[in-house]
């Protein structure tokens, strides 16, 4: 017999597990510097664009694609048509490969809640010298990466209802009081208005093609979209939810801390002078810095900022692991316990690839790239934006329109104004749009070998998916 599929506790506790994937470390730690390196405020406005139109609108295609089949990513897709089952796969793939670095990210940013009082705050001039030699060293991320999947798998193992969203429940609010603190502290500082004018007044000059594909790729790795994860956590909500009024929501909350962010991080970069476009070390090399030179209560403000990106990331790799872990209970037939425990294991050793890929591997390439580059270009760059190109050509041409609407309207208990609109959104608009983003994306790529195969993979899995999966 089969057993009684998982369900989220609440509304509230589903609100704050989807947002907790979503705001991750792309709100804290990417979407800073990619502001910074794109711009700044022009960046910013192209970006709430692709998320409140593609984003959101690819989110709720996400949601129903997953409650309508109360299926996680892969058995969801095939439910269908067993032809778009590859599109389930890519996601579990990709949500499997960022696992591949994401838990060394998120260790740093266990180690520096440690490092803010033991001594990294004590040497301005030190700072980036840390972080180097920290991010090189075989042995130190390593287990602060064991640490941090620990956490994971820890609460993956406990369930939908008993462990991601309880964890979702104490740590996005204590998350979102961090920020609001560290921000209050940003905006306060003398020379804080230089940081705030460059968040919000648009310099176009800076924008090119390049900003729009940042942008676009930003919103869905942000969004957490792409990959299945929203799928699977759809798959978990009761009859009742208001699929795009929960969708909103979950997409408001990513943006306000994603901007919640930059207003933490840009006037305090800015008051104490220095560079905005700091690339991936920004928050591990500037903000130490801009604590470090306020001296006093810096090390109390450092460690609340890297306790605010450790749950932030934790929240978000949390999903993961349940996206890869969904599918053998759903498609397997695993324990949910089986599942967890293997996967896990299987990412200590990509992760422990990524993390000495930065140090004593970092001559050891694959397809042209060090293991953390290469997790990282591959869903990046190649399979984020097709996966939400499929997810969004799949509910526009392949489930029916009556189906959605009823799906996303509860049968006609609640009501979706824009139906209409988000339907066109996502047969035609969305498909066309990031069909030529992730072009330019493909081909920005500079390590050919990996670019061709990102493809390759692809299309194997479109060929294979169908027998296999
Ligand atoms: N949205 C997460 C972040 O912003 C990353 C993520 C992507 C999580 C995809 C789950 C799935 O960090």
């Amino acid at each position: 017999m089969q057993q009684q599929r998982e369900n989220w506790g609440s509304r509230l506790g589903f609100i704050m597990a989807a947002a907790g994937s979503a705001v991750g470390l792309g709100n804290i730690w990417r979407f800073p510097y990619t502001a910074g390196e794109n711009g700044g405020g022009a960046f910013i406005l192209i970006y709430l664009g692709f998320v409140f139109v593609i984003g959101l609108s690819v989110m709720i295609a996400e949601f129903s694609v997953g409650r309508s089949t109360n299926l996680a990513a892969v058995g969801a897709f095939k439910k269908y048509n067993s032809n778009w089952t590859f599109v389930g796969v890519l996601g579990v793939l990709s949500s499997f490969f960022i696992m591949g670095f994401y838990p060394v990210v998120g260790g740093w940013a266990l180690a520096y809640i440690v490092k803010s009082f033991t001594g990294l705050m004590s040497s301005v001039e030190a700072i980036p010298g840390v972080f180097d030699a920290f991010i090189g060293n075989p042995v130190e991320p390593l287990i602060w990466m064991l640490v941090f999947l620990a956490l994971n798998i820890a609460i993956v193992v406990k369930g939908i209802s008993g462990g991601i969203e309880k964890a979702g429940k104490v740590l996005m609010p204590l998350l979102f009081a961090l920020l609001v603190l560290l921000s209050i502290r940003s905006v306060s500082l003398p020379g804080a208005g230089a940081g705030l004018d460059f968040l919000l007044k648009p310099d176009f000059s800076k924008v090119n093609g390049e900003t729009f594909l940042a942008a676009l790729g930003q919103a869905f790795f942000s969004l957490s979209l792409g990959m299945g994860a929203m799928v699977t956590y759809g798959s978990y909500l009761s009859r009742e939810e208001n699929l795009p009024q929960n969708a909103f929501i979950v997409t408001t909350l990513d943006t306000l801390v994603a901007l919640l962010a930059g207003v933490a991080i840009f006037p305090a970069l800015f008051a104490f002078g220095l560079e905005p476009a700091a690339g991936p070390g920004l928050v591990f090399v500037v903000v130490p810095t801009i604590f470090a030179e306020m001296g006093g209560l810096g090390t109390i403000f450092s460690a609340l900022f890297f306790i605010a990106l450790a749950v932030a990331a934790l929240t978000s790799s949390v999903s993961l692991l349940e996206t890869v872990t969904a599918y053998f209970i759903d498609q397997r037939g695993m324990s949910r316990k089986k599942a967890v425990y293997l996967m896990g294991a299987a990412m200590v050793v990509t992760n422990i690839l990524a993390s000495l890929s930065l140090g004593v591997m970092s001559g050891v390439t694959i397809f042209g790239a060090g293991f953390f580059d290469f997790f990282d270009i591959l869903t990046d760059k190649i399979f984020l934006a097709i996966g939400g190109m499929l997810v969004s050509l799949f509910a526009g041409w392949v489930m029916k329109k009556d189906v959605l609407e009823k799906e996303l309207t509860n049968g006609g208990e609640t009501k979706f104004g824009l139906f209409n609109i988000w339907f066109v959104l996502v047969k035609y608009v969305n498909p066309i749009a990031i069909f030529f983003v992730a072009i330019a994306g493909i081909i920005s790529i500079t390590q050919t070998s990996l670019m061709i195969f990102g493809l390759v993979l692809i299309a194997a899995l479109a060929i294979f998916s169908k027998k296999l999966a």
